[in-house]
C-alpha cells in the first residue's frame, strides 16, 4: 500500500431525507439490484482501504446506521446543507492530516480508479480537487467557474447562477478531495448567505482560492452522476444492471436477450448457464455449470445443481435446493424444499417443505398441503417415488422410496417402501344418461 493512502479518510454526506423521491424512507437506502445503494458506495470505500469511513446520516435513520456499521456515523440534527453535513464529520477528523475524500451518498455508482485519480491529482499541489462531469442538460447542478479550464475558480451553484453560469455544463460531481490539515479552518468559514439559505460544500474552492490555494478539476464520465428522484434511480438500476450482464456474459454465460434479465447484486451464475429472456433473480441465487433457466422464470434464495433445467413460467422461492439434472417445469413453484438429483416436476405443482429424493416424478398439478391454518409441517418423498397428477400429499406426511401414489388421491397417512397408495370414491358410469339429460333439456 503506498503511504499516502494510508491516512486517507472518507465522509459520505448522506442525511438528506431525498423529498424529490417522495419515500417513506432515506434516499440511500433505496436498493439497486437488490441492494441499498449506501451498500454499493461503501463497498468501493472500502477498495480505497482508508484509515475511516464517516458517514452523515439524518435523524430517525436508524436502518442507514445499521448498514453503515462497522463504520462511523454522525448525525445531522439540522439538514443545512452539505456544508453543514461535512462540519458535523470533523470533530471525528480531528488530528487527521491526511486527505479527506467527500462522497455523496447519492451518487453510489462512482468509480474507484476515477477517484484514486482524484485523490493523486490533489497530492499534486493542490489544496482540493473536485470530480466534474460535462453534461447534455446541466440542469440542477453546481456549474464550475474555472481561470483556465483547469483550475477551479468557484462552483455556483444552480439556485445562484445566472443565465449565463446556467448555460455552463461542466458541472460539480459532489466528490472532493480536500487537504485534511486545511479542512478544519475552511469548513469553518462556510456560510448560509445563499438563496436556499443553506451551507454549500461547494463555497470550498473559492475559500482555498483566498488562502491562494488552487483547486484541481478531474473530469470523469456519467456514472458519477446522482440520484434525486425516482427516474434517476430507475437509470442508476440500468447502469448497474448493464454492468451484472457484462460481467455475467465474460465469465461464460449465455444471455440470449441480456437486456430483459434482471440480476440481483449477489447472484452467482457459473460458466456454461444459459438464460432466457423475461427471467428475475431476487437475492440468493447460486446456479452450478450447465443449468438451463426458460423464459419467465422468478428465483430467490435458491440453489441451482449441474445441469437442472428450471422453466419457463417456473417460481422458485427461498431456501430451495434443486438436485443436479432435475427438471422444474412451467407453472411450478417450490419454497423451502430440496429437490434431489434428477426428480422431475414438470408442470402445475405446488412443493412447500418438502425433502424429496432423487428421480421422483411429480406430476401435473400434485401438491403438498404443507399449511394448516396455524403452522407449517414437512412432507417427505423417498427416492424413485412416483407421485401422480392432482395428488395432495397432508403433511406432515412420509412417502417412503419407490412408492406409487395413484392419480387424484389425497393422502393423510405414511406410505411404505414400494407401496401403491390409492384415495379415490368409485367410479359410477350410467350408461346413455348424456342422451336423456340433453333431450329433457330442449
Ligand atoms: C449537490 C451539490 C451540487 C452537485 C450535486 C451533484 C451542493 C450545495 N450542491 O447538489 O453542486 O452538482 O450535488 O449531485 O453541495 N446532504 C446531507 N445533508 C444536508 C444536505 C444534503 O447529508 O443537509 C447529503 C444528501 O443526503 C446527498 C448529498 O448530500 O447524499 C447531496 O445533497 P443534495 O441535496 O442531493 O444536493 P444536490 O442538490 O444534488
Ligand atoms: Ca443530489
Amino acid at each position: 500500500m503506498k503511504p499516502k493512502e494510508k491516512n486517507l479518510a472518507i465522509v459520505i454526506l448522506a442525511a438528506g431525507i431525498g423529498s424529490r423521491m417522495k419515500s417513506s424512507k432515506p434516499k440511500v437506502m433505496h436498493e439497486l439490484a437488490g441492494r441499498p445503494m449506501i451498500q454499493w458506495l461503501l463497498q468501493t470505500a472500502e477498495q480505497l482501504k482508508p484509515q475511516k469511513i464517516i458517514v452523515v446520516t439524518g435523524p430517525d435513520m436508524k436502518d442507514l446506521e445499521d448498514a453503515v456499521r462497522p463504520h462511523f456515523f454522525v448525525t445531522q440534527k439540522i439538514r443545512n446543507g452539505t456544508g453543514g453535513a461535512l462540519k458535523c464529520a470533523l470533530p471525528l477528523l480531528k488530528g487527521h492530516k491526511g486527505p479527506v475524500l467527500v462522497l455523496l451518498g447519492d451518487a453510489p455508482l462512482i468509480d474507484k480508479t476515477v477517484l484514486q485519480s482524484l485523490i493523486k491529482k490533489r497530492d499534486q499541489h493542490y489544496g482540493l480537487s473536485v470530480l466534474s462531469a460535462v453534461l447534455n442538460d446541466p440542469t440542477g447542478y453546481g456549474r464550475l467557474i474555472t481561470h483556465d479550464g483547469t483550475t477551479l475558480e468557484r462552483i455556483v451553484e444552480e439556485k445562484e447562477a445566472n443565465a449565463a453560469q446556467k448555460k455552463i455544463n461542466t458541472v460539480n460531481t459532489g466528490v472532493f478531495c480536500i487537504d485534511g490539515s486545511k479542512i478544519h479552518s475552511w469548513a469553518g468559514k462556510l456560510q448560509n448567505k445563499n438563496n436556499a439559505k443553506e451551507f454549500y460544500i461547494t463555497d470550498l474552492p473559492a475559500i482555498a482560492a483566498k488562502d491562494k490555494i488552487k483547486t484541481a478539476i478531474v473530469l470523469t464520465d456519467s456514472d458519477a452522476m446522482g440520484c434525486n428522484t425516482r427516474s434517476d434511480l430507475a437509470m442508476l438500476e440500468h447502469t448497474v444492471q448493464w454492468r451484472l450482464r457484462y460481467r455475467h456474459m465474460m465469465q461464460g454465460v449465455t444471455l440470449i436477450d441480456p437486456s430483459r434479465v434482471t440480476f440481483s447484486h449477489d447472484t452467482a451464475l457459473a460458466p456454461n448457464v444459459t438464460i432466457e429472456p423475461d427471467v428475475f433473480f431476487g437475492p440468493g441465487v447460486v446456479v452450478e455449470r450447465d443449468v438451463h433457466i426458460r423464459a419467465f422464470s422468478y428465483l430467490e434464495g435458491v440453489t441451482i445443481k449441474q445441469g437442472a433445467t428450471i422453466g419457463p413460467f417456473a417460481r422458485l422461492r427461498p431456501e430451495t435446493v434443486i438436485g443436479e439434472d432435475a427438471r422444474i417445469g412451467n407453472f411450478v413453484e417450490i419454497k423451502k424444499s430440496t429437490i434431489g438429483a434428477g426428480s422431475k416436476i414438470g408442470h402445475l405443482a405446488y412443493v412447500g417443505d418438502c425433502m424429496m429424493g432423487k428421480n421422483v416424478n411429480f406430476s401435473a398439478g400434485a401438491i403438498t398441503v404443507n399449511y394448516d391454518g396455524f403452522a407449517k409441517h414437512k412432507t417427505k418423498i423417498g427416492d424413485d417415488a412416483m407421485i401422480g397428477s392432482n395428488v395432495n400429499l397432508v403433511a406432515p406426511v412420509t412417502v417412503q422410496d419407490g412408492a406409487y401414489i395413484a392419480a387424484g388421491s389425497t393422502i393423510t397417512e405414511d406410505v411404505p417402501k414400494n407401496a401403491l397408495a390409492i384415495e379415490r370414491g368409485v367410479v359410477v358410469s350410467k350408461p346413455g344418461w348424456a342422451l336423456k339429460h340433453r333431450a329433457r333439456k330442449k
